[in-house]
């Protein structure tokens, strides 16, 4: 068989070098124009049909249950997703890299940088600095991997309409990077709509299968879902759609081994529980358990004095939760100068 043989050469995905559909073109049955249907549904490689549920398969139009289950099977035996052993997991894990926030003390703090393979939430006030970070990664993330980059293009979703290529060209200054090509692997995109932001991810998979990228950015998550759905009637349905959101997110940092970061509003706390008495500040992030629970880490920012920020870790599978100051520089994410920390 044609597909297979072809996959044989390519040798077994790795992780961030997934094997796209087209391996699977005359596998047991299945055609060329199967492969179409399934990729203009948005699975473009072998992984993201594997870490599908059938049910969704079956939702494709032109795609019958014997299709979904034949493409599942075949999918399944080309990607790993039985049980293995912690030492070939700590293996694994240690091959994965993070990206460098531009900040020593934000890095120290994050265990080297932003994560690849899994969703950081950066939520925070207006003005904290959750945009200027994804400004600095958007930058830092093409670096090479010594000087803690991610050797990769950036995918930039913008739904606030913040975003500003002047201040990539700043960081590219610094890091001596050519400010051209800095914005020439930037792929930019404005959504417009819960339903527009949905389906860019679907075109990001596309264009993640034809050239390497490390980092997706979502500035901001949530903004969209908090005009598009109102009130407590439709909270469920927004609830869903978001969900689907963050999973379509998960799979795109599952396939391509890329760092998903994505930012995220706060609102106030209006309870009114015992909780509200001892916190004197009751924000919290908007998204509710959908967004808690689909970032992996989740940081939480907080005005400083003057240029400075405080990054708490909120939520980490891995990290204590703790603190540092960081400052936002005419050149990006960096440290906080003497004077400020003396101050603290
Ligand atoms: N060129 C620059 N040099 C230094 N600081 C800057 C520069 N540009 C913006 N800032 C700082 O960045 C801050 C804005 O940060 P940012 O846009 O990341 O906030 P945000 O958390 O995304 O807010 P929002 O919720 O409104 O989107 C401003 O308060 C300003 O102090
Ligand atoms: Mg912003």
């Amino acid at each position: 068989m044609e597909g297979e043989e072809q996959f044989d050469e390519n040798g077994l995905p790795g992780p961030g070098a997934p094997t796209p559909l087209s391996a699977l073109d005359g596998v047991s049955g299945l055609t060329a124009r199967d492969i179409k249907l399934f990729v203009d549904a948005g699975y473009n490689t072998v992984e993201s049909v594997a870490y599908t549920p059938k049910r969704l398969l079956e939702q494709i139009k032109g795609i019958s249950e014997q299709k979904a289950t034949k493409i599942l099977v075949e999918a399944s035996k080309l990607v790993p997703m039985g049980f293995t052993t912690a030492t070939e997991m700590h293996a694994r894990r240690s091959e994965l890299i993070s990206v460098t926030t531009g900040s020593k003390r934000l890095d120290t703090l994050l265990g080297g940088g932003v994560e690849t393979g899994s969703i950081t939430e950066i939520f925070g006030e207006f003005r904290t600095g959750k945009s200027q970070i994804c400004h600095t990664l958007a930058v830092t993330c093409q670096l090479p991997f010594d000087m803690g980059g991610g050797e990769g293009k950036c995918l930039y979703i913008d739904t606030e309409g913040t975003f500003r290529p002047v201040r990539l060209l700043a960081v590219a200054q610094r890091y001596g990077l050519v400010g051209e090509e800095v914005l020439d692997n930037v792929a930019y995109a404005r959504a417009y709509n819960s339903d527009h932001q949905l389906q860019l991810l679907n075109q990001a998979s596309q264009m993640m299968c034809e050239t390497r990228f490390s980092l997706l950015v979502v500035d901001s998550a949530t903004s969209l879902y908090r005009t598009d759905f109102n009130g407590r009637g439709e909270l469920a349905s927004r609830q869903t759609h978001l969900a689907k959101f963050m999973r379509t997110l998960q799979r795109l940092a599952d396939e391509f081994g890329i760092a998903v970061v994505i930012t995220n509003q706060v609102v106030a706390q209006v309870d009114g529980g015992p909780s509200a008495m001892f916190n004197p500040d009751p924000k919290k992030p908007i998204g509710g358990n959908i967004i808690a629970h689909a970032s992996t880490t989740r940081l939480s920012l907080k005005k400083g004095r003057g240029e400075t920020r405080i990054c708490k870790i909120y939520d980490s599978p891995c990290l204590p939760e703790s603190d540092c100051l960081f400052a936002i520089n005419d050149d990006g994410i960096g440290d906080p100068s003497e004077k400020d920390l003396e101050d603290k």
